[in-house]
C-alpha cells in the first residue's frame, strides 16, 4: 500500500480525527502561548490622522522610551515626531528635521525628548559619542534611520515603519516592539 493511501486510510478512523483534532488544537495553543510582542498597522489619511496618533503616542510616553521611525525619505517622520513633540510644549518651538545636527534636543511636559536622524551617521562608534545610549535610558528618544543602531537598539523599542500610499497623503503605519508592555499602553488605535 502507497504510504499517502496508508496515511489516508488512517486519518478515516474515528481514533486518529481524535488525536488530529487535539494536535491542531496543541498547535494553535503554542502559536498563541509563543506570539509575543506588540504588532498593528494603521492607515493615516491624512496630515491630521499622522498629528492625532503622534499626539495620542506623545501623552502615553514616559523617560526610558525609544522609538525608532523607519521609512523612506519623505514619508513623514520628521513631521511624526515635529507634531508629537509640539503638543507636549505649553508653548511649541520650531522643531527642525536634524539631517545635519544629526540630534535635536527639547524640554517637555514629560521630560526631555531627544530627536536624532541618522541618515548621515558613518560609524557606529559615533552612537556613543553623541550621547545616545546614555539618553535612551534616561531620556525619551526618537531617531529617524535606525538602522545603524543595529544590536543597540534597546529590544524594548517601539518601531514605526511609514509607507508612502500612492495618493500623496496617504501613510501605512506600521507599529511594532519585541516588547508586548506596548501592546498594554498602546492598544489597538483603530479610531484616529
Ligand atoms: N499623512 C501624512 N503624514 C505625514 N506627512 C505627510 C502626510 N501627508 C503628507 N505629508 C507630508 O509629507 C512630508 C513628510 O516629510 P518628512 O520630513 O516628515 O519626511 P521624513 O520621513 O522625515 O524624511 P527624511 O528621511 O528625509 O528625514 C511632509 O512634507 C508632510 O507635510
Ligand atoms: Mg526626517
Amino acid at each position: 500500500m502507497a504510504i499517502l493511501e496508508y496515511i489516508d486510510e488512517k486519518l478515516s478512523t474515528k481514533r486518529w480525527q481524535i488525536s488530529h483534532n487535539r494536535l491542531v488544537k496543541a498547535i494553535s495553543g503554542c502559536h498563541h502561548r509563543f506570539m509575543v510582542g506588540y504588532h498593528q498597522k494603521i492607515s493615516l489619511f491624512s496630515e491630521a490622522d499622522t498629528q492625532r496618533l503622534a499626539k495620542r503616542i506623545g501623552q502615553l510616553l514616559m523617560p526610558g522610551d525609544v522609538i525608532l521611525l523607519r521609512g523612506e525619505i519623505g514619508s513623514g517622520k520628521s513631521f511624526f515626531v515635529r507634531a508629537l513633540i509640539q503638543s507636549l510644549q505649553d508653548m511649541p518651538e520650531d522643531v527642525p528635521s536634524p539631517t545635519f545636527t544629526l540630534i535635536q534636543t527639547y524640554i517637555t511636559k514629560i521630560g526631555e525628548i531627544w530627536h536624532a536622524d541618522l541618515y548621515r551617521l558613518t560609524a557606529p562608534c559615533e552612537i556613543d559619542e553623541l550621547g545616545l545610549l546614555d539618553a535612551f535610558e534616561t531620556a525619551i528618544t526618537l531617531v529617524e534611520w535606525p538602522e545603524i543602531l543595529s544590536l543597540v537598539a534597546p529590544s524594548s523599542s517601539l518601531y514605526l515603519d511609514f509607507k508612502v500610499h500612492q495618493d500623496g497623503l496617504i501613510r501605512d503605519l506600521s507599529l511594532s516592539s519585541k516588547s508586548s508592555n506596548w501592546s498594554n499602553r498602546l492598544g489597538q488605535q483603530n479610531d484616529i
